[in-house]
């Protein structure tokens, strides 16, 4: 797994839901109920911007379908039958990384 460092994004208690970019990705940065969460910006359903959505209940909704997705797994809703993509989260001091697995390091189950 590599990690990348956020930019411009300070770790925080507060609420929000921020479009970044790191290892080539569009990632949603959600910071909820004091944990901070990374997962694949586009909607599995039709792309649409998660980014644009709002967090309840543990979870992303999209804000075009209402799809639900668990901010810790990127399980999908009931019904769904699909998922999110997920990153790893590490807070080294004031600043973020995203931890983002190589197509290797999953088919190895490297972490
Ligand atoms: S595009 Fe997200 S629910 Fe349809």
């Amino acid at each position: 797994m590599k990690w990348y460092k956020i930019p411009d994004v300070e770790p925080t208690k507060e609420p929000f839901i921020k479009k970044v970019k790191a290892g080539g990705k569009n990632i949603c940065l959600v910071g909820y109920e004091g944990k901070i969460y990374a997962m694949a910006s586009s909607c599995p359903h039709a792309g649409y911007d998660l980014s644009e959505g709002l967090c309840a209940k543990g979870k992303i909704v999209c804000p075009y379908h209402r799809y639900t997705y668990e901010l810790a797994t990127g399980k999908g809703g009931e019904g769904q039958n699909d998922f999110l993509e997920t990153y790893a989260i590490d807070i080294r001091g004031e600043e973020i990384y995203v931890g983002i697995k190589s197509f290797w390091d999953k088919v190895l189950g490297r972490k």
